[in-house]
């Protein structure tokens, strides 16, 4: 008997989309029933209406399958649905989804500030997804949101909560190398990028201030206390396909050893809540020895492309200290990450 959860990929033509669907092909957990997409796709089979950008050949099962309109009304199946939708349609389509009884996992921005949302990042706060209850209560909803944070955010927000547990962060600078595909499909024109750096990213910098301390701050059972520690961003976009880099210094409030610091990243461990989940990756943090590292090339598809790593973690002559991190923006920094969630879940919700 087939006891997998049913789900949906809303925007499933996307760059983003194309990963739901590639990851949740042969998901032990989860069965994709519908698929949504923009009006020029909707009627379309799958693989007339998508440009299949993953190296991973497109999966036989979404090959015939019929794009639906990107409404709640089209959900009738699905008990979660995975958002990869633009902001402004996200706004009103996931809102439907949940007042109907879906639990939505969301990789878009719209909601990340509503104080009864989580922008959730199990391996630093899986208790928030507790919030899910207060939302039902409060708002009425029958199913629920989950967000996970902006794609540039998720790459240093678990080394930092790694280092914030043992040493209490007090403020950060941080620097973004960040990837094409980070704009979506096609994204940036190759006129722009190529040969060239963009210093600027709309909306960027502001996600990357605010996120983080959500994430980091505590859950009561009721509300969600930000986190105090203050963030400064400068975001870029440079001519690499998938990875986001980040450089940062940070200070903070108990002085620790360089050494001290790289343990606390290497024994980071995931919550006892969140073992055995299929889509975790072995490690949380990879810390990189090598002092070249990491590298978007050589180090995005490792533990596949789930993992957060750092390198060069030293002195910083202004801040304590500095370091390098680096992620899969679409795996980790989108579609993996918001499986994890749809899993930490299931577990909470449906009982696997
Ligand atoms: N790329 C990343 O690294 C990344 C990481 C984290 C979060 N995100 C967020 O994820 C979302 C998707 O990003 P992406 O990179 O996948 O963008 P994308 O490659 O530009 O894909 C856009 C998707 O949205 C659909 N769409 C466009 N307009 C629509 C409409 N009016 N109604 C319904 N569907 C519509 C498109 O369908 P058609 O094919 O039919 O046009 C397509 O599936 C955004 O909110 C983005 O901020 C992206």
């Amino acid at each position: 008997m087939n006891n997998k959860i049913p789900v949906s990929v809303l925007a499933a033509t996307g760059s983003v989309g194309q990963r739901f669907i590639s990851l949740l092909a042969d998901h032990p957990w989860f069965e994709v029933v519908e698929i949504t997409a923009s009006d020029r796709s909707v009627g379309l089979r799958y693989e007339e209406a998508c440009h299949w950008l993953l190296p991973q050949p497109m999966p036989e099962f979404v090959r015939k399958m019929v794009l639906l309109p990107t409404e709640a009304a089209s959900l009738k199946k699905s008990a979660i649905a995975f958002s990869a939708l633009p902001a402004d349609i996200a706004k009103t389509v996931e809102l439907d989804a949940a007042k109907a009884g879906i639990y939505v996992c969301s990789n878009a921005s719209a909601y990340r500030k509503d104080p009864l949302v989580p922008i959730l990042v199990p391996e630093a706060n899986p208790d928030h997804i507790r919030i899910l209850d207060v939302q039902q209560k409060e708002y009425g909803w029958r199913g629920g949101i989950i967000t996970n944070p902006n794609c540039t955010t998720t790459g240093f927000v678990v080394p930092l909560t790694a280092i914030d547990r043992k040493f209490s962060v007090e403020r950060a600078i941080v620097f973004s190398m960040q990837a094409i595909s980070g704009a979506g499909y096609p994204g940036v024109a190759s006129m722009d990028i190529l040969d060239n750096v963009i210093p600027y990213i709309g909306g960027e910098e502001e996600k990357l201030e605010f996120e983080p301390a959500k994430i980091m701050g505590k859950f009561d059972g009721a509300r969600i206390h930000q986190h105090p520690f203050k963030v400064s961003a400068h975001t870029n976009r440079v001519a690499v396909v998938d990875a986001h880099t980040i450089c940062l210094s940070f200070e903070l409030k108990e002085k620790g050893s360089v050494d001290a610091l790289i343990d606390a990243l290497e024994s980071f461990e995931f919550s006892d809540l969140l073992k055995g989940l299929p889509s975790l990756p072995e490690k949380a943090i990879v810390y990189h020895r090598e002092a070249n590292r990491p590298q978007p090339r050589f180090d995005r598809n490792l533990y596949h492309g789930m993992a957060s790593h750092v390198g060069r973690l030293r002195p910083c002559s202004i801040f304590d200290y500095r370091m390098v991190t680096l992620s899969h923006n679409t795996i980790k920094g989108a579609a993996g990450g918001s499986i994890v969630n749809a899993e930490l879940l299931a577990r909470t919700k449906f009982g696997k």
